[in-house]
């Protein structure tokens, strides 16, 4: 790789607002020298209960923030707005390469292909074709349990992501539900990763979890090493966080950001 193949301006990351910032950790961890600039759009936060055309305005305005930070891609850290607004914004956005997530149902189904899978996300991520797509695709004779929990990503939104108050309003999401049946959970809102090390408590150590963090963050790796568009690999990495409220919240991102390995790994 010559060095004019090398791009050390800083990679997009976005969310409606916390939830995102459990991609950004992993994409510090697996992407030391790139440089990412974070927006959480927290003051329109949580996406899961609007519209999709309501949705879309909003990610296509935090895609021009991005863009003015000169980013060289996007990663849409949100499984709602990736169901919602992906082809939206890549038809509008043709200038970067913008890379949305996905519930990792795929690996859940084959590791139990007969099992009972539960799939937490919003009533977005849900209803939108691309669910129902990705259902037909890996359809097996896995029994797949819907699980929409806005109540868990207004309390993310507030940084409670451990305590009695996690561990109750955990419980109350599987009220009916016969934990003893469940083999794996698809963590398919990014918001609920910090609620791992809690729902493990709920659901016990044997129970498979399965998220779609690393696989993004690999997309992200292939597509810029294919552009020539890797930062160099002597380029110190840095991060900025951005959002649509306040400083407090900034703090708040931060604060969750510095527990996202105790608490989402
Ligand atoms: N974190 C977002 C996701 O992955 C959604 C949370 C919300 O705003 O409702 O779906």
């Amino acid at each position: 790789m010559s060095l004019s193949d090398q791009d050390n301006r800083p990679v997009g990351i976005f969310d409606s607002g916390m939830g995102g910032i459990s991609v950004l950790g992993e994409a510090i961890q697996q992407m030391p020298n790139e440089s990412f600039v974070y927006y959480g759009d927290s003051a329109n936060a949580p996406y899961g209960e609007k519209s999709t055309a309501q949705i879309i305005a909003l990610s296509e305005r935090v895609c021009e923030v991005l863009l003015a930070h000169d980013v060289k891609a996007i990663v849409i850290a949100c499984n709602t707005a990736t169901s919602a607004a992906a082809s939206h914004l890549r038809k509008k956005f043709t200038q970067i390469p913008i890379l949305g997530m996905e519930p990792a149902l795929k690996p859940a189904v084959q590791d139990f292909p007969k099992g009972t899978i539960v799939v937490m996300a919003t009533e977005v991520t849900l209803r939108e074709k691309k669910f129902a797509e990705l259902m037909l695709k890996t359809a097996s004779k896995a029994k797949v349990i819907k699980l929409p929990c806005p109540s868990l990503v207004r309390m993310v939104e507030r940084s409670v992501v451990y305590g009695p108050e996690a561990e109750k309003e955990l419980k109350a999401c599987y009220d009916n539900i016969d934990l003893s049946s469940i083999d794996g959970v698809v963590l398919g809102c990014t918001h609920f990763l910090f609620l791992r090390k809690a729902l493990k408590g709920l659901l016990g150590e044997g129970v498979h979890i399965y998220d779609g963090n690393g696989g993004t963050i690999n997309n992200l790796k292939a597509i810029l090493l294919q552009k020539g568009q890797l930062a160099q690999p002597n380029h110190q990495g840095s991060f900025i966080l951005k959002s649509s409220k306040d400083e407090a919240y900034n703090q708040q991102m931060l604060d969750l950001l510095r527990i996202y390995e105790e608490v989402a790994l």
